[in-house]
């Protein structure tokens, strides 16, 4: 199958084209600033239509992940010129040139569009973000849901995995920190469903695959606090849990707002799909596995 990856040279959409390709299928990545090698890579600027237009038109995939974004919360906060262009009207064009060409459309949304005030949000759930981000990822949501049939919008949360050197993630964060014998804070009052980058790749290959529609939480099978998470990547990574200190969300000096209970239920997802979200500790146990080459080593030394 033809597939188009936006955010090709992101964390998620990385793994996406990475997986796609070894599943056999052709695969389009779309980068804006970070070259990307795997699959054929497009140069595209997703907030110009005639760009976005012209390339659908000519590329006809059959399936789009849509997993472009400007995911730096409090940045959203503070540009929000931008954020609504890349988050909100990209999507807007992603969304109206995959239904002109029949491409069905997989969007990659966020917990972070709830207001965090009950936590364990299911699908039939009111969105109702509390920060800019959140807000230009639910309009989004709206401009897909108004484009055609063929579109599943994949609610994800705290994506962590290995990805690009230039952009650590909240665990390469804490590997890292905690390899080179550095004490870290992380927050025990806010609570997340963290997910598995490969995971999630997974799960949205098979949506792509079997042009699965409606909405879906995607996220990881555990809800735990940033602490519970740090201290379960410290034990799996055999790291020095003692280093690792709590913290409160009052300490925090953000720009942004954040929920204190973005966990997603994933119960839809687990009856669903064949890959199913992966518990806290079943997730670490693959991320281990996939640090170690093929001759055996363990090869952290990017994370160091
Ligand atoms: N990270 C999380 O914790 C998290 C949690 C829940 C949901 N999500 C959602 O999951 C998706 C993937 O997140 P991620 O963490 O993998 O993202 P990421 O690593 O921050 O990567 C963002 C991607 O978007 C691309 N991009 C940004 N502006 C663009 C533009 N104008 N035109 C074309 N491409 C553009 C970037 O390309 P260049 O770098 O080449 O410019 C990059 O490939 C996003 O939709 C995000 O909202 C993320």
């Amino acid at each position: 199958m033809k597939i188009l990856v936006t955010g090709a040279s992101g964390l998620l959409g990385s793994k996406i084209c990475l997986l796609a390709l070894k599943k056999g299928h052709e695969v389009y990545s779309v980068y804006r600033e970070h070259a990307v090698d795997s699959g054929k890579p497009v140069k595209l600027d997703l907030t110009s239509w005639s760009d976005v237009f012209k390339a659908f038109s000519e590329l006809k995939p059959e399936a789009v992940i849509h997993a472009a974004a400007y995911t730096d919360v409090d940045g959203c906060e503070a540009n929000r010129d931008t954020a609504w262009s890349v988050n909100a009207e990209s999507t807007r064009l992603v969304a109206e040139a995959s239904a002109r060409i029949g491409a069905h459309l997989t969007y990659v949304s966020t917990d972070y569009v709830f207001d965090g005030e009950k936590g364990l949000y299911t699908e039939d759930d009111e969105p109702n973000p509390i920060n800019y981000y959140g807000y230009t990822k639910l309009k989004g949501e709206e401009y897909v849901k108004q484009h055609g049939e063929q579109w599943c919008i994949a609610r994800a949360s705290v994506i962590y995995g290995w990805g690009a050197e230039h952009k650590p993630n909240f665990a390469t964060w804490l590997i890292s920190s905690l390899s080179q014998g550095k004490e870290v804070k992380v927050l025990t009052d806010q609570h997340v469903s963290p997910t598995f980058n490969t995971n999630l790749a997974e799960m949205l290959l098979e949506i792509a695959e079997r042009r699965i529609t409606g909405v879906l939480h995607t996220a990881g099978a555990t809800r735990v606090s940033r602490h519970g998470f740090a201290l379960k990547l410290a034990e799996a990574f055999q790291l020095d849990v003692n280093m690792v200190k709590p913290a409160s969300m009052r300490e925090i000096p953000w720009k942004a707002r954040r929920p204190r209970d973005s966990s997603l239920n994933v119960s839809k997802a687990l009856m669903l799909l064949e890959s199913k979200p992966l518990r806290l500790e079943q997730a670490l146990e693959m991320m281990r596995k996939e640090t170690v080459d093929k001759d055996g080593k363990e090869s952290l030394k990017l994370w160091k």
